[in-house]
């Protein structure tokens, strides 16, 4: 078995920089000190080009010897992980946030086929509804399949966000699995409420939506909470219980990304705390990187790195997933039984990752479940964890 592993920190996170090249199991080089020093890409890079062309020479054997496979084990995230469980979802509650198009769309599909009612959580109800036909249409060709529901839900705006929820807690007596899947990737605008419309919709607003809908599913226990994040967290900045509102002038559509996808990290962490004991987990999860639709607002703040791999026709090959590969590890969190026994984990190909060290930060999760609570608009008396639990 020949692989490398390499673990980079950014400059600002100071986390763990270093290198190694393991041929055969045995360790053949450590790189560590050689860029220990480095504090970007490129410093790595040349400290790898430094140690000259025995690296290079093995990277390429070990390339076209073990392909894909072994790339996605070396570059987590990118190609690799298949949810293997068959259980079924007969009698049991999905909802799924943004699931008219890409990995949540597949979810949907997924979850459908094993028997669930899936309530398709979506902002464009004409285009949700296509999405929902072609679901059940699809999913009927594998025998017993679930139902599907459309509802609206905007999640650039809380007032949209709350009345999805009231819909969802009139009809549904119980929620199994919630999908916090909707994200976008776009320009700098403010929304209704006055936030940052890509921090409120890939993360404030699923904050809300899940302390709404909580009641229904603690009471469906044993429940199951998966946010999806991006590794692209990695480079967010770790002050993510601020507001994002009057920044316009500094303002990166990537860093703002990065951001919302480590704030959805620490809320998944903080909620696994909150709902310890009461079998209900959380899950946050890095699809891989997919072909979908999410980055068609690309602008020029994109980091040069993503640029790089999504505009070259190579690395979509080499590096993207299709939708149904995205949505394995999501599945894997839903539905498999070791998934059932962990709580709280940041994910990617179908196991658990350890998170750079800004996301796992708990002072950090505390006041960014406080702000987030504050901006969304809770009573501070609402107590959904609670409440569950005295209506036992
Ligand atoms: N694709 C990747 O490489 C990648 C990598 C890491 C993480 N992710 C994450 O994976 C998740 C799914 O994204 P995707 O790749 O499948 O992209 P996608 O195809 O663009 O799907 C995003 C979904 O979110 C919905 N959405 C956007 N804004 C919304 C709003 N205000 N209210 C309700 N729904 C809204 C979209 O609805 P419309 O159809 O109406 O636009 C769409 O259904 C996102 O959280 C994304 O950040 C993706």
């Amino acid at each position: 078995m020949v692989y490398v592993k390499f673990c980079i920190r950014n400059s600002s996170s100071g986390s763990l920089r270093q290198f190694r090249w393991i041929s055969e199991g045995k360790k053949i080089g450590d790189y560590s000190n050689q860029v220990g020093m480095a504090d970007n890409w490129q410093t790595l890079l040349s400290g790898l080009l430094w140690r000259g062309k025995i690296i290079m020479d093995d990277v390429f054997v070990w390339l076209t010897h073990y392909g894909r496979e072994a790339l996605s084990d070396a570059l987590p995230g990118f190609l690799g992980g298949v949810c293997e469980s068959d259980a079924r979802l007969d009698d049991k509650v999905a909802v799924i946030t943004g699931c008219s198009a890409g990995i949540g769309k597949i979810t949907a599909l997924e979850f459908c086929k094993r028997g669930a009612r899936v309530i398709m959580a979506c902002r464009d109800l004409e285009k949700a509804q296509k999405a929902a036909d072609i679901i059940i249409k699809k999913a009927a060709q594998f025998g017993n399949p679930g139902q599907v529901i459309v509802r609206k839900l905007d999640l650039a705006s809380f007032k949209s966000v709350r009345e999805c929820a009231n819909q969802i807690l009139a009809t549904e007596e119980k929620v199994h699995i919630l999908v916090n899947n909707a994200g976008v990737y776009c320009p700098w605008k403010l929304t209704e409420d006055g936030q940052d419309i890509l921090y409120q919709t890939n993360f404030l607003a699923h904050f809300l939506f899940t302390m709404l809908l909580l009641p229904r599913i603690i009471s469906a226990a044993p429940a199951r909470i998966i946010n999806v994040s991006s590794l692209l967290y990695t480079w967010g900045d770790k002050e993510t219980n601020t507001d994002m509102a009057p920044r316009k002038k500094s303002y990166s559509t990537f860093y703002a990304y990065a951001r919302s996808k480590l704030a959805v990290i620490l809320f998944t962490k903080k909620l696994s705390e909150k709902l310890r004991g009461l079998d209900v987990t959380t899950y946050a999860v890095h699809p891989g990187f997919v072909q979908t639709g999410i980055f068609r607002e690309i602008d020029t703040t994109i980091h040069p790195i993503v640029q790089r791999i999504l505009e070259s026709s190579m690395s979509r090959l080499l590096f993207l997933k299709s939708p149904w590969q995205g949505a394995q590890t999501t599945l894997h969190c839903a539905l498999a039984e070791r998934a059932g026994k962990e709580s709280g984990l940041y994910y990617s190909d179908c196991r658990p990752r350890k998170p750079v060290r800004k996301a796992r930060d708990k002072q950090n999760a505390e006041s960014l479940w406080n702000f987030s609570w504050n901006v969304v608009g809770l009573p501070e008396d609402y107590d959904p964890i609670h409440r569950s639990r005295s209506s036992d």
